[in-house]
């Protein structure tokens, strides 16, 4: 196969296994995409995306946002092969990076950022570990900028519980494995996965996101909307 063509292939399977945890997840991202454009009224953004994978939320900026540049961070060098790719380099500079390294963020420049975005990716980061990497994003934004962070984040209710043990329980499809291995093998050969075995990681509480955002500094954070077990935190500076 082309590399074109597997990487379409790759981001298309990629996409339909994230749409087991989160449905509706690419009308959410147009939908974000569309708030930060309408906040813009035609000005450029310059727009960083942590735990870009292979760049679901790039695409819709690249569609919703016209003068939208974007710097997109991920510590998988698979990923960063797939949205290079797909999505070019022109408008998007692609950083292979671990988002707790302090050289990335002294390598970008402080208040230079309209939007910092990240999605479906802290839940990754240790508890302990997200009040300085939310330091970090607070700098690089220009007063007035915002943080979105959309994220499987708990409150402990009911429904949330009901939703957990269903998605324990569905059927995401098995032959996502054999299909990424083989593409790693034909286009990554030596590839090695970065490693998630951070401690304290996990589904942290919207809570602790919210404290963790209002030490940093930011001014005010807004629950925009919950979906089962996941929300949006929009946190202003
Ligand atoms: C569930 S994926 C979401 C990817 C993308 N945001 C999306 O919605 O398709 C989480 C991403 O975060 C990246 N990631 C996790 N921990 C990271 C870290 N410490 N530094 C850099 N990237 C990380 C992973 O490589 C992966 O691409």
């Amino acid at each position: 196969m082309e590399l074109d063509a597997a990487c379409r292939e790759w981001h298309e399977r990629w996409m339909q296994r994230m749409n087991y945890h989160c449905p509706g997840r690419a009308h959410y991202l147009q939908l974000i995409a569309h708030t930060i454009a309408a906040r813009a009224q035609g000005q450029p953004v310059k727009l960083l995306d942590l735990g870009c994978g292979s760049g679901a939320f790039c695409s819709a900026a690249l569609q919703q946002i016209p003068s939208c540049e974007i710097v997109a961070v991920d510590a998988s060098a698979k990923s960063l092969l797939v949205g290079k790719t797909l999505w070019g380099q022109e408008r998007i500079r692609w950083i292979e990076s671990d988002l707790l390294s302090a050289e990335l963020f002294a390598s970008l420049p402080a208040r230079s950022f309209d939007v910092v975005f990240t999605g479906w990716t802290l839940h990754e980061i240790g508890s302990d570990e997200l009040p300085a990497l939310y330091r970090n994003c607070f700098e690089l934004l220009k007063p007035g900028g915002q943080l979105f962070n959309f994220d499987f984040m708990l409150r402990g209710d009911p429904e949330e519980q009901r939703y957990l043990n269903e998605i324990t329980r569905a059927d995401i499809p098995q032959d996502w494995r054999a299909f990424d291995d083989s593409f790693v093998a034909e286009f990554l050969p030596g590839y090695v996965a970065p490693s998630s075995s951070r401690p304290n990681r996990g589904q942290h509480a919207v809570e602790l996101h919210r404290q963790a955002l209002l030490a940093a500094g930011f001014s005010a954070v807004e629950e925009r909307f919950r979906h089962l077990h996941q929300s949006l935190l929009v946190a202003t500076k």
